[in-house]
This record gives C-alpha cells, sequence and structure tokens, in this order.
C-alpha cells in the first residue's frame, strides 16, 4: 500500500477516533444526536469540516459527525480492519430492498396482532413509494432482516389512519414524516435493536431537515418512546384495529 502522507494519517486517524468515541447526547431532547469531544488539531477539524463530514458549532466543545463522515469513518475502519460498536458490527442498516418485502410482511405479521398489522399490499405499495423511508436492519450472518422501521413523509402534522392504507399520500419533500411501524423480531429483542433504529431514523431525517416524526402507540409503549425523545400529544384520533393510541412526536428542526 502507499505511504500516506502526514495531513492524510492526521484526517484518517482523527475522523475515526471521532467516530468510535461518538456518544449519545444526554440532552433531554435530542436524544437520538451522537457528538464527540473536540480535542483534536484545529486545522484537521476544520478541513474536515470543509468537506462536510463534521459540523462545529460554535462555543461548543463538542463536534457532530454529518451521515458521510460516518459513512467515510466506517469505511476507513473497513479498510485498516478495525471494529465498530457491537450493534453496527452485527447488523447492516440500510433502506429496503424491493426483493425484501415479502419478508418484512412476515416480520409484521408475527410483531402484530392481525387487527394491527400493515396488510402485504399497503406493505409493498409503501416500499414503492417511500423506500428511502424504510429503514432495516439485517443480520449480518444470516443476511435476513431482524427488525425495521418505516413511514411516510407529509406536510401534515396530525397522524390519520389513512396513512397506514394510502402510501399516494407521500411527499418526499414532506416536512414531517409519519413512522407506521417499529418491528423487531422476537429473537433479537432486548439487546438495544429498536432503539438504534428509532435513533438512526430520526438522524437521517434530520440530515434531510425535515420537523417532526410522528407515531401513534399503544399505551403500553409510551414509556419506551418518550426514553427516545418523543413527546405524549394524548389520545390519537386513531380507531386502527378497534384501540385506543396515543399520538407521540419528536421535533428534529424548525
Ligand atoms: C417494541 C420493540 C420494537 C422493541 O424492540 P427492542 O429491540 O427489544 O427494543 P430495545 O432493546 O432497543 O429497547 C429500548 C427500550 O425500550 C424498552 N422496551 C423494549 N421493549 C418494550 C416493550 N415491549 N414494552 C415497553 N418497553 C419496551 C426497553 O426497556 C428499552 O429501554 P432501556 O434501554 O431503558 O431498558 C419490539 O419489542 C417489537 O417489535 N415489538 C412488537 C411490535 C411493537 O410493539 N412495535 C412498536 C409499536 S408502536
Amino acid at each position: 500500500m502507499e505511504k500516506k502522507t502526514r495531513k492524510q494519517a492526521m484526517k484518517e486517524l482523527s475522523l475515526m477516533l471521532i467516530y468510535l468515541t461518538r456518544f449519545q447526547d444526554h440532552n433531554e431532547f435530542c436524544k437520538y444526536l451522537e457528538n464527540s469531544w473536540k480535542g483534536y488539531d484545529f486545522d484537521t477539524l476544520e478541513e474536515l469540516e470543509q468537506e462536510e463530514l463534521l459540523y462545529q458549532p460554535k462555543k461548543s466543545k463538542c463536534v457532530y459527525l454529518s451521515e458521510e463522515g460516518k459513512e467515510k469513518a466506517r469505511q476507513l475502519l473497513a479498510e485498516y480492519n478495525l471494529a465498530d460498536k457491537d450493534i453496527l458490527e452485527k447488523f447492516e442498516f440500510r433502506n429496503i430492498e424491493h426483493s425484501e418485502i415479502r419478508q418484512a410482511v412476515a416480520i409484521e405479521q408475527i410483531c402484530f396482532p392481525p387487527n394491527e398489522a400493515c396488510s402485504e399490499k399497503s406493505m409493498i405499495e409503501r416500499t414503492e413509494a417511500a423506500q428511502e423511508l424504510f429503514l432495516v436492519a439485517v443480520d449480518k450472518e444470516t443476511g435476513k432482516i431482524a427488525g425495521f422501521l418505516n413511514g411516510i413523509a407529509t406536510d401534515e402534522y396530525r397522524f390519520r389512519d389513512e396513512f397506514f392504507t394510502d402510501a399516494g399520500l407521500h411527499n418526499p419533500e414532506g416536512k414531517n414524516v409519519m413512522l407506521l411501524g417499529l418491528d423487531v423480531l422476537p429473537e433479537y429483542r432486548r439487546q438495544g435493536l429498536g432503539r438504534e433504529l428509532v435513533y438512526q431514523y430520526l438522524r437521517r431525517e434530520r440530515e434531510k431537515s425535515r420537523r417532526e416524526v410522528v407515531l401513534t402507540c399503544l399505551k403500553s409503549k409510551v414509556k419506551m418512546y418518550k426514553k427516545f425523545g418523543f413527546m405524549d400529544r394524548g389520545i390519537a384520533n386513531s380507531t386502527w384495529g378497534g384501540e385506543e393510541w396515543h399520538e407521540m412526536s419528536c421535533t428534529l428542526g424548525w
């Protein structure tokens, strides 16, 4: 391999260290954000910022990697044969592929009772209309989906049940995202996969300048979504599956 310059080495090593040492911001309103301490060479940080791989908010002791910055750091880790966070080593996070729709339909049937589950028809239409809003976690060992989170974008602010059944309501430029399903297969539960899917989703949509992410959930899940940074808006205008739902939202930006 060709010898890299000192400058290049500083850039690559700093980017990898910033990536590896990032942690969740414990700020109550943006739990999903990750930041890293800023103690690196100033010129190197400046160059990484110019390449839009990270942001350095003024007067902050922290830096934030962009999605491109994280991707670049992951490529470098692979190149140098270095390990990532366990959950990222175990799962690949990416948009669903068309060949995986049947898997998603089967997972939905396992995760939800028949009155709540998304139908096969709606799942196919949703994937076709809003593939970029359908995040899956693929078990790298089996190549199969372990969990997913999907939704559609809209300028509407409140949730309505038609979002579940009419993928035609998806507006790619919509300011807000309506979440339609968070599913983790039973054998992968309680290992932080649900949280990772939600946090990655929120960070991706924040980078696309979306404002709000909205969902409905049963009372038993309100506490879980509050832990993820969502606010309970109270009883939703939804009669989905004949149940009573809470509407919850997470603000990403203004
Ligand atoms: C709900 C679900 C997505 C959670 O997935 P998971 O990978 O087990 O979640 P995590 O391990 O990331 O847990 C994240 C937090 O949520 C909490 N949590 C997990 N499952 C929960 C459940 N079923 N009820 C209430 N809270 C739950 C955990 O306590 C954890 O908090 P902690 O880190 O403080 O302990 C998964 O159980 C599932 O697919 N269930 C069936 C479908 C469903 O109910 N989806 C949500 C519909 S709105």
